[in-house]
């Protein structure tokens, strides 16, 4: 089988594996990069990195339209659950087997809270696993050394900001990408705004001339996949 992966732009992303719609950090509504409309998105889970507003996105409202179960830190978790709205807590380390695949909340060096002021618990990345395959969403995050820990785990394709500003930028990304040692790896949170310009192609460039993974860059809405046995 095949999962496909469709990027929003900037970390927004809809994967569909085996049937089951799930997005991860769905911010469409006032993501300039974004042109797919939040009432129409099916979703049967919504996985969160962290709940500031670029990242939580349309959430809420496609969760409640959908019946979706939203996926994220413990914190997080019970202010959907608040709203009416299943939510799956977790936390950093830990891992659970969903219906479309095992999730596990790893470490991000990063802050989060809900852009209503509540506390958001912590900043995490997720590695996803479907059968044999491993996604890593680093979400935003700094580098840290510890990616070589994430790295063991044996990544097929990781999702790493570049944007600079409010995450790792694309020196600190070429690093990450020698320790995670992906075999693919997927830029994001670039080119949202201004603040966040960064030269996908060139980054490609020092991507195949400094690490052993392939880039793949995305045009928002651009989809590839990724096959799994
Ligand atoms: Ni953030
Ligand atoms: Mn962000």
């Amino acid at each position: 089988m095949v999962i496909k992966v469709q990027w929003f732009g900037h970390s927004g992303f809809r994967l569909d594996i085996e049937g089951k719609t799930v997005l991860v950090d769905p911010f469409l509504t006032g993501n300039p990069l974004a042109s797919i409309d939040p009432a129409t998105l099916p979703a049967d889970f919504i996985l969160l990195t962290h709940v500031h507003g670029d990242h939580l996105g349309d959430s809420e409202a496609i969760a409640k339209r959908t019946g979706a179960t939203v996926i994220g830190v413990a914190e997080v978790a019970g202010w959907f659950s608040a709203r009416g709205i299943k939510g799956h807590g977790q936390n950093t380390g830990g891992g659970y087997q969903h219906p479309f695949g095992h999730v596990k909340f790893v470490r991000a060096d990063h802050s989060s809270s809900f852009p209503d002021g509540s506390y958001g618990g912590v900043a995490c990345g997720i590695v996803l696993t479907v059968k044999d395959k491993k996604l890593y969403f680093a979400g935003d995050t700094a580098l840290f050394s510890d990616m070589k820990l994430i790295g063991d785990l044996g990544i097929d394709t990781a999702f790493l900001p570049i944007g600079d500003n409010f995450t790792m930028g694309p020196d600190d990304s070429i690093q990450a990408i020698q320790w995670i040692r992906p075999k693919r790896v997927v830029p994001i949170h670039y080119n949202t705004w201004g603040l966040l310009a960064q030269d996908a192609v060139a980054w490609a460039q020092r991507v195949q001339n400094d690490t052993d993974a392939q880039p793949i860059v995305l045009d928002p809405g651009g989809t590839f996949t990724i096959d799994v046995q």
